[in-house]
């Protein structure tokens, strides 16, 4: 019975809904576009000023929607252009989900369908991520790629300048060229079959809004081609360009046979009076949809590697891996170890003295906990409750210190005791785990530590 159904809670699958991405906001970033090139010689063209405008305009908006945004600049036949990437400051670094398009026009129009529309709509896509406080599973990345009108030269430069450990964490390339065509179609693109569900994410898509369809091959005439020859999968949405609507197109999708689907591609009449909102609505839907699904699509986690970070960790090898000053780490038998011969002695003294032990570690960022322990043995010819002779446990990332603990004179009592610390919070940094031993100028306190471990799990 459809009441029992619907009331059993174990039957509900927890799947968040697709946006609405609102058409006036794209709309709007186009009207932005146009008087930037209005006010720039009527172009956005690579070496332009109406191109660094454009991404003054866009990153502005990333930039105060949390996005975390960096240009890449490169040099070109006809001047300087850049590429405006985006990051999204949550979800796995090991598992990239990408959305870009073009930001420049060609040098003789505002090129507001050829790609204000494919950029106004990744942006308001963004924009509206930022403020769906979804919670990202993977890592999302939108990029405005440069001079894509010279030759793919943007999309080209990113790839080939990207180390290949980070080419290898993308999972996915989706390209948006193009998708307001007064005259439109609904194309989807895929050059790369094999392995790719893109493809039919994007056709799912249209086919459950009952909106036909069609795969065109475009033959890496957009930025997925980079991404594509790296062998990442790759996929695409377009209405079309300067190619003839066919009779049958037309009866499925309305509009002008015989006439181009946009046809004042790379003309100065490709202004904001040469958009499709519905093409446009449905575009800016579609882009939404996909950014949602990637952003929650389950990659597998990478499995942080298990046991102790440490290397060294009971000392027996000396002060191999470890740095510091010279002598603590010792098997002089003046104090014992917990375990083996060899241990960090630190203090001592009796004496004015400074003396450190430290070790530097990546904490995976795909632990899900991590926790820093060792033993320590204090003794001491202090008494009393004051502090005279401090030993601090401190993780140093840069300029910026923590310190987890310190411990003094006071209660030493010359047993072994474990200290643990979690430090969960670190994950994703590469932090130096630091002993610091200060001692004043007279009676000794000696700190032994032995048998350190950072832990994930
Ligand atoms: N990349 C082409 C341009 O900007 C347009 C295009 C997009 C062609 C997608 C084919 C497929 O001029
Ligand atoms: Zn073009
Ligand atoms: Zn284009
Ligand atoms: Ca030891």
């Amino acid at each position: 019975m459809a009441a029992s159904a619907s009331a059993d809670p174990l039957s509900v699958t927890a799947v968040a809904a697709s946006p609405d991405i609102s058409v006036t906001n794209t709309q709007a970033h186009l009207t932005q576009l146009q008087s930037i090139a209005t006010a720039n010689g009527g172009n956005r063209g690579t070496g332009r000023p109406g191109y660094a405008a454009s991404i003054g305009y866009v990153k502005g908006k990333l930039d105060a929607a949390g996005w975390v945004t960096s240009v890449q600049s490169f040099s070109t036949s006809s001047g300087t252009s850049s590429n405006l990437v985006a990051e999204w400051p949550a979800g796995d670094p090991d598992h990239v989900v990408m959305l870009g398009g073009h930001l420049d026009s060609v040098a003789n129009g505002a090129g507001i369908n050829d790609n204000g529309s494919g950029s106004a709509g990744v942006l308001e896509s963004a924009l509206a991520y930022a403020a769906s406080g979804q919670s990202a599973k993977n890592r999302l990345r939108v990029a405005f790629w440069g001079a894509e009108e010279l030759g793919l030269l943007g999309s080209k430069h990113y790839m080939s300048t990207l180390p290949t450990a980070d080419k290898d964490k993308i999972e996915v390339y989706l390209n948006v060229d193009m998708i307001g065509s007064p005259n439109p179609g609904y194309f989807v693109y895929d050059d790369n079959p094999a392995g790719n569900g893109a493809r039919d994410e994007l056709t799912s898509w249209y086919t459950s809004k009952g909106i036909p369809w069609e795969y065109i091959d475009v033959q890496g005439r957009s930025d997925h081609a980079a991404f594509r020859s790296y062998g990442i999968p790759t996929a695409g949405i377009f209405s079309g360009a300067e190619t003839l609507k066919t009779s049958s197109q037309a009866q499925k999708w309305g509009g002008t046979a015989g006439r181009a689907f946009d046809p004042c591609y790379h003309s100065s009449c490709d202004t904001t009076a040469n958009i499709n909102a519905t093409s446009l609505d449905r575009g800016a839907d579609l882009i939404g949809h996909m950014l949602w699904l990637y952003a929650a699509k389950d990659y597998g986690t990478t499995p942080a590697p298990s046991g102790n970070l440490l290397e060294n960790p009971g000392f027996e090898s000396g002060a191999v891996s470890w740095t510091g000053t010279s002598g603590p780490i010792t098997n002089n038998s003046g104090r014992p170890a917990r375990t083996g011969t060899w241990k960090a002695w630190l203090g001592g003294n009796g004496s004015t003295s400074t003396e450190t032990v430290q070790q530097g570690v990546s904490i995976p960022s795909t632990a899900t906990s991590a926790t820093l322990s060792f033993w320590l043995r204090t003794d001491t010819a202090e008494s009393g409750s004051t502090a005279y002779d401090t030993l601090k446990v401190q993780l140093v990332d840069g300029a910026s210190t923590s310190t987890l603990a310190t411990y003094s004179n006071v209660g030493a009592n010359a047993t072994w005791t474990q200290k643990s610390f979690d430090v969960t919070a670190y994950r994703g940094r590469t932090v130096s785990v630091k002993l610091l031993l200060t001692e004043d100028s007279s009676l000794q306190t000696s700190f032994v530590v032995d048998d350190t471990s950072l832990a994930t799990s």
